[in-house]
C-alpha cells in the first residue's frame, strides 16, 4: 500500500518503470509507479527531478495525467549524459524521483476564455496535461486551439493522440523541414497563429519550447492584442536542488524551480531581456 504526501525534500524515492513508449528517435515517454511511498500528486506544468542512479538527476515535467493511480508520466528527450541514461531505461528498471516542484500552469485564468496552446518540440510534453485537463472539462473553457511545431515530421510527439484531439479542438501542426510524404504546413509555429480560431481579447495562451520560439510567439500574440499577463510561458534554466536552495535556476528575483518554471509574460519578458553574465 502506498503512503501519500511524502515531502519533496531528501533522497529521491524509487519508482519502477512500468511502460516505455518510444516517441521519436531521441524521445520516449515513461510511466512510473512507486516502489514504496508515493510523492504528492503533480499538477500540469510542475516538474520532478528524475535520477538515473549513478549518473545524475535532471528536471523533467509531467507529461501525462494518470487518473486514480499514483503513477507518474514523463517524456524525456536525450540531449546529454543524464537525459540519455533516462531515455535508455526499460520497463522493470528503477529510477529516482523527487517532487513535485514549481508552480503549474494557471488554468483558473482561462475559465470562460479561449485556450491557445503553442508548443515547440519537447515543449509539448509539459503542455499535454494542460490540454487533457481542458478536454476533460469542455464547458469550463471556450475554444481550444493547439498549435504544434517540430523540426521534422519524425520529431512530432504523441502523433496519434494529437490527431484524436481534433475531434474537440483545432489542432495545427507545422515542421521546419518536411520529409517525404509530408502534406502539412512547413515553417515556424508562429505562422499558425494567422489562421484564426481564437480572439485576442478573450484568449489565454500557454507557450513552451526553445526560448527564441517563446520570445517570437509572445511578441506575435501581444502584437495581435493578447495582454502579456494572459500569456503564460514555461522557462528552462539549469537546476540542481529543485527546491529554492542552490540558486542555480535564478532569473532576476525569481528562482525558477520554486517561482516558475511557469510565469506570465508580463513578469518573464523584462527578466529575459537582461543579459545573463
Ligand atoms: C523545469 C524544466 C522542465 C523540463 N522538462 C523536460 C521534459 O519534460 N522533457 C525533457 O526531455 N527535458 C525537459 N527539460 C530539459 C532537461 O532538464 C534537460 O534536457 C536536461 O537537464 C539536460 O541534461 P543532460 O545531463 O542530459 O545534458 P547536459 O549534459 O546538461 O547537456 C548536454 C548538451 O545538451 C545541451 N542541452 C541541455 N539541455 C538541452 C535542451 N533542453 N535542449 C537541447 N539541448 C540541450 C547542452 O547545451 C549540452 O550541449 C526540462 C528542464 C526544466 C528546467
Ligand atoms: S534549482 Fe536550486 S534554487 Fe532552483
Amino acid at each position: 500500500m502506498n503512503a501519500a504526501a511524502v515531502s519533496p525534500g531528501g533522497a529521491p524515492l524509487p519508482y519502477r518503470v512500468v511502460r516505455r513508449c518510444p516517441e521519436t528517435a531521441d524521445a520516449a515517454t515513461f510511466k512510473l509507479l512507486p516502489c514504496g511511498p508515493a510523492l504528492r500528486p503533480f499538477r500540469p506544468g510542475q516538474f520532478a527531478m528524475l535520477y538515473a542512479f549513478g549518473v545524475g538527476g535532471i528536471p523533467v515535467s509531467v507529461s501525462g495525467l494518470p487518473l486514480g493511480e499514483p503513477a507518474l508520466v514523463h517524456t524525456v528527450r536525450a540531449v546529454g549524459a543524464v537525459s540519455r541514461a533516462l531515455y535508455g531505461v526499460e520497463a522493470g528498471d528503477t529510477v529516482g524521483v523527487r517532487g513535485p516542484y514549481g508552480v503549474g500552469w494557471d488554468l483558473e485564468q482561462a475559465v470562460g476564455c479561449d485556450v491557445l496552446v503553442i508548443a515547440g518540440g519537447i515543449g509539448l510534453a509539459p503542455l499535454r496535461p494542460l490540454v487533457l485537463e481542458v478536454l476533460a472539462e469542455p464547458g469550463r473553457y471556450g475554444r481550444l486551439s493547439v498549435l504544434i511545431g517540430a523540426r521534422t515530421p519524425s520529431d512530432l510527439l504523441y502523433r496519434l493522440q494529437t490527431r484524436s484531439w481534433s475531434a474537440a479542438a483545432r489542432v495545427a501542426v507545422t515542421v521546419d523541414r518536411p520529409e517525404a510524404g509530408w502534406r502539412g504546413d512547413v515553417g515556424v509555429v508562429t505562422r499558425l497563429l494567422r489562421d484564426g480560431g481564437w480572439s485576442p481579447d478573450g484568449t489565454c495562451a500557454y507557450v513552451c519550447g526553445p526560448e527564441p520560439m517563446i520570445h517570437a510567439t509572445a511578441s506575435d500574440l501581444m502584437r495581435a492584442g493578447v495582454a502579456p499577463h494572459r500569456i503564460q510561458v514555461s522557462l528552462e534554466r539549469t537546476m540542481r536542488c529543485g527546491e529554492g536552495n542552490c540558486g542555480h535556476c535564478q532569473l532576476g528575483p525569481l528562482l525558477l524551480c520554486r517561482d516558475g518554471p511557469v510565469a506570465g509574460w508580463d513578469r518573464a519578458e523584462p527578466l529575459l531581456a537582461v543579459r545573463e553574465l
